[in-house]
């Protein structure tokens, strides 16, 4: 039995994106094989209408009944920050994507976020995108800290992709993303050393492209834009293809096996000139450093992770 076979195996996740064609995946995955309590939405690879406009689409190329709840268009501090050279200007070039057809639930994420952490028990926060809804919510009720099972976020790492230390999720949000390590709860942190690792390979996005359908189809035409403007932003030769970060942080819930980790002390600076946006991970082998926080993800079984799209892309084909 497994987390996609039995129900009462399946983490309960409140997925919070920024769609975004890494959280596209991570939407099929978690639709798959978590009990799937909301998508709430966030500014972020594109603005808060895009994203919003992008987690309805992939909503009804799924087909299944999940709310969609929009929240923050901006960071606390600063002007918000879109990544349009890898997503481009829509957060989902690359395919011909239908029109959304099913309305929005609601535009207060941050209320539903904190509803749902009273509603259900267990439940596991999973912000793959800026944190601004999350930290919002944890502002507005620091009680859910202790309610929730956890938080399984993708973002940090030991280096950066928007500047020398910092990754996208966390650089464009600081402040929130502080609030969230610094709130007490549980945290697996998915960061870009074992993001990096899954990379949407040419003989991957066959493998999707070989599934009867149109998301499989559309998918596999996504993430071909996808590592093409991955790609060229990086040296020749250094990766296969884009790097799958979103769906990491659905899959160290329901398959935990697949990952190694290590418990570490993380903070986030926001004030350093050269490392606003890192994740400071203690490495420290020394017995006077902070208690850990985070469970850090440091590898994945890349191929096995795959597998897991594959049947989940190939679940909701009609
Ligand atoms: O740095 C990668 C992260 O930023 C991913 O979540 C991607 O979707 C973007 O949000
Ligand atoms: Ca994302």
């Amino acid at each position: 039995m497994s987390a996609a076979t039995d129900p009462s195996l399946r983490p309960r996740v409140l997925l919070d994106c920024d769609p975004g064609h890494d959280d596209a995946i991570a939407i099929v995955v978690a639709a798959r094989n978590t009990d799937l309590v909301g998508i709430t939405t966030v500014a972020g690879n594109a603005p808060l209408t895009s994203t919003t406009h992008n987690a309805l689409v992939m909503r009804d190329l799924l087909g299944i009944d999940v709310e969609v709840h929009s929240g923050s268009s901006r960071p606390l501090v600063g002007e918000p920050k879109h990544a349009g050279h890898v997503h481009g200007e829509s957060g989902l070039d690359g395919a011909d994507l239908p029109e959304s057809t099913t309305p929005l639930d609601g535009t207060d994420a941050v209320q539903f976020i904190v509803d749902a952490c009273h509603q259900h028990d267990n439940l596991w926060l999973v912000p793959v995108g800026p944190q601004t809804n999350i930290a919002l919510a944890l502002q507005k009720d620091p009680t859910i800290a202790q309610r929730i099972a956890g938080i399984s976020l993708m973002g940090g790492g030991s280096f950066g992709n928007r500047s020398t230390m910092g990754e996208f999720n966390i650089w464009a949000d600081p402040e929130a993303a502080q609030i969230v390590f610094a709130s007490g709860a549980p945290m697996i942190m998915a960061g870009l050393d074992v993001t990096h690792q899954f990379q949407a390979t040419p003989t991957r996005i066959e493998r999707l492209r070989a599934i009867d359908g149109t998301l499989a189809t559309t998918l596999a035409d996504l993430l071909v834009f996808f590592s093409m403007m991955y790609q060229r932003n990086h040296d020749e030769g250094h990766l296969q293809g884009g790097a799958m970060h979103d769906p990491l942080a659905v899959l160290a819930l329901t398959h935990p096996t697949l990952f190694e980790r290590v418990n570490r002390h993380v903070v986030v600076e926001t004030q350093g000139e050269y490392t606003r946006g890192m994740t400071v991970i203690d490495e420290r082998r020394l017995i006077e450093r902070k208690a850990a926080n985070v469970a850090v993800l440091t590898h994945v079984d890349a191929d096995a992770a795959f597998d897991l799209v594959a049947e989940a892309v190939a679940h909701f084909t009609p």
